[in-house]
């Protein structure tokens, strides 16, 4: 029986491992959010606020995506939020995520930072119980704010450390290299805590070398830019190290100009251990699937390049090395049943 791409990849056992769950809100909960809180948005409906999603770059897209957050009031609208997402990973054939939340973008505006993470719990709780989804919930510190206000929500996070599998850095990515918070990220890794960094999305390739050298990082978010640095390059290779790259996310930020140009072939045939996520899928077009089966197509993945990509997702992630090995095994009987992949 011959099967699509679409229904190969969604077949494949998949991770997400970059994915803010505020880049999740999709113009409908959008309005809907804002009519239960009685938030007013600059927005005459959801068609204007999908057509204002024309970005030339990151602080482009971040402007809107800190704005639309207001929406998020209370614990439930956080529930809901990252249960619409689960049940979107689920439907794409997604069983593990781990995922960010920008706490700040909440407690600047007086949001509890308890609300925002006992709603994203419940929501983990329920997506395992009723959905079988395992998640890993990620704290991600926003570099355009001061190392200070890192180490005052470093402080406020303490009563959930247990909680999270790490600490992340993102948003406006130039000017704010990773060694701004080398002493938050060093608190965070003496606690246990993974550590992750957006690095060479916009950023030079030194931002790369940093994340490495100074904050020790578990896996780089993005990476593109170190392609710009053969020894880097071989440097990532040689060190197994995971790169969570967003190819929809990097047409939407013209961080490449056409799918068709985006590097995900190169990085595999480098033997770079990348992986594809859809980084806020709500506003940049399309989820998980949608970025396996778009760049495949753009850039002509093979049926081998997509399995690597699956098995990547997996032993890049936080998981316990007994799960890991599970996922690899399903992987491998997977490829096994579809030795031809797909009907073009
Ligand atoms: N916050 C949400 N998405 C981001 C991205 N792609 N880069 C930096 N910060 C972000
Ligand atoms: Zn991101």
């Amino acid at each position: 029986m011959s099967i699509s791409l679409s229904d190969f990849v969604h077949g494949l056992p998949k991770a997400e491992l970059h994915l803010h769950i505020e880049g999740t809100l999709e113009p409908e909960l959008m309005f809907e959010l804002a009519a239960r809180n009685g938030v007013r948005l600059p927005y005459a409906d959801i068609e204007a606020v999908r057509r204002a999603y024309d970005f030339s770059n990151l602080q482009e897209f971040l402007d809107l995506y800190y704005a639309g957050a207001q929406v998020l009031q209370t614990q439930r609208d956080f529930h809901d939020l990252a249960m619409a997402y689960f049940r979107r990973l689920h439907a794409d054939g997604g069983v593990h995520a781990e995922i960010f939340f920008d706490p700040q973008t909440h407690t600047e505006r007086g949001i509890p930072f308890a609300v925002v993470v006992e709603g994203l719990l419940s929501a983990i709780a329920e997506a395992q119980a009723t959905l079988g989804l395992s998640c890993g919930l990620i704290l991600s510190f926003l570099r355009h704010l001061s190392e200070e206000h890192a180490f005052a929500t470093w402080r406020e996070a303490e009563p959930w450390l247990d909680a999270f599998v790490g600490v992340g850095l993102d948003s406006s990515e130039v000017g704010h290299p990773p060694s701004k918070f080398a002493r938050v990220f060093e608190e965070a890794r003496q606690r246990g805590l993974k550590v992750l960094a957006h690095a060479g999305e916009e950023g030079p390739p030194a931002y790369v070398r940093e994340a490495l050298d100074v904050l020790h990082v578990d896996r780089i978010d993005h990476g593109n830019r170190a392609l710009e640095d053969a020894e880097l390059t071989a440097r990532l290779v040689r060190e197994g190290m995971t790169l969570t790259v967003c190819p929809l996310s990097n047409l939407k930020l013209c961080v490449v100009s056409d799918l068709r140009d985006h590097p995900m072939k190169k990085m595999l045939a480098l033997g770079l251990s990348a992986t594809i996520n859809s980084d806020d899928p709500a506003y940049f077009g399309g989820y998980l699937l949608d970025n396996y089966v778009a760049t495949a197509r753009a850039v002509g993945l093979s049926r081998e390049d997509l399995i690597q990509l699956a098995r990547n997702s997996f032993t890049g992630s936080f998981l316990p090395h007994g799960e890991i090995d599970r996922r690899l095994a399903q992987i491998d009987a997977y490829a096994a049943q579809h030795p031809h992949g797909w009907e073009a």
